[in-house]
């Protein structure tokens, strides 16, 4: 496990207060989370869990927190989730472990997201993590060109699409929800505000992995320690 993450994680823990709905996010990362929260209930404290993912479900419920069909949620205090990049402005790519679309979904009905994420994801400028946007299976090819002319069109380096593999090499990955991904080299996304406006035109996009005006506290896991940084959404 890496220090770093733990690190991140365990601060995070600092946010949650007993009675609270929590977004629980994705990836290596959240399910340190997970697993620190899970000792937490085992001493007493009492929270419900909203998962992003079957992977994250299955992780909840190996460490004992409880959760909550998202049908049933009416509130969700906080989210926790990690980044596979996070600018100075919290603007974020997510959806390297394929659960954007879902992690946005619990992100965005969140009062709060917080992110956990060693050092190594902060950058100044978005855009070297290759862009993973989902799409629907039908008409993909197609879908992939317009992905493709909106990244050139917005200023993005390069704007190559391409279509995510499962784990077995079988074929492409399925996400939770029945779609593609596609990972897209952009090199760099100088405007992440604009190309996420126009991605969200494209009718066989599902979602993309631009997370813009949604974490408001991001945790920065060292080594050593963890720093945390907030910005005010009001
Ligand atoms: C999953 C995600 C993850 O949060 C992201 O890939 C970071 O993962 P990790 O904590 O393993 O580095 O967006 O869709």
């Amino acid at each position: 496990m890496s220090q770093a993450k733990e690190n991140a994680a365990l601060a995070a823990l600092d946010f949650v207060e007993d009675g609270m709905t929590l977004g629980l996010g994705s990836g290596s990362t959240a399910e340190i989370f997970i697993e620190k929260l899970g000792e937490k209930v085992a001493g007493g404290l009492k929270v419900q869990g909203v998962p992003t993912s079957s992977g994250t479900a299955a992780c909840a419920k190996e460490n004992g927190v409880p959760l909550i069909d998202v049908d049933r949620v009416s509130k969700i205090h906080l989210t926790i989730d990690g980044a596979d990049e996070v600018d100075p402005l919290f603007t974020l790519i997510k959806g390297g472990g394929a659960c954007l679309l879902r992690e946005k979904i619990i992100a965005n009905a969140s009062d709060r997201m917080v992110v956990i994420a060693d050092a190594s994801k902060m950058v100044e400028q978005l855009g070297a993590f290759p862009l993973p946007v989902e799409i629907d299976p039908f008409g993909m090819a197609l879908t992939a060109d317009q992905i493709y002319q909106v990244l050139q069109d917005t200023g993005c380096k390069d704007g190559q699409t391409i279509l995510r593999q499962n784990a077995e090499g079988t074929g492409p990955l399925i996400t939770d929800g029945g779609h593609y991904i596609v990972d897209c080299k952009c090199g760099v996304i100088p405007n992440p505000g604009e190309t996420a406006h126009f991605l969200e035109k494209i009718p066989g996009v599902m979602e993309h992995g631009l997370f813009v005006d949604l974490a408001s506290v991001v945790i920065v896991g060292e080594e050593d320690h963890a720093r945390v940084m907030e910005l005010s959404r009001e």
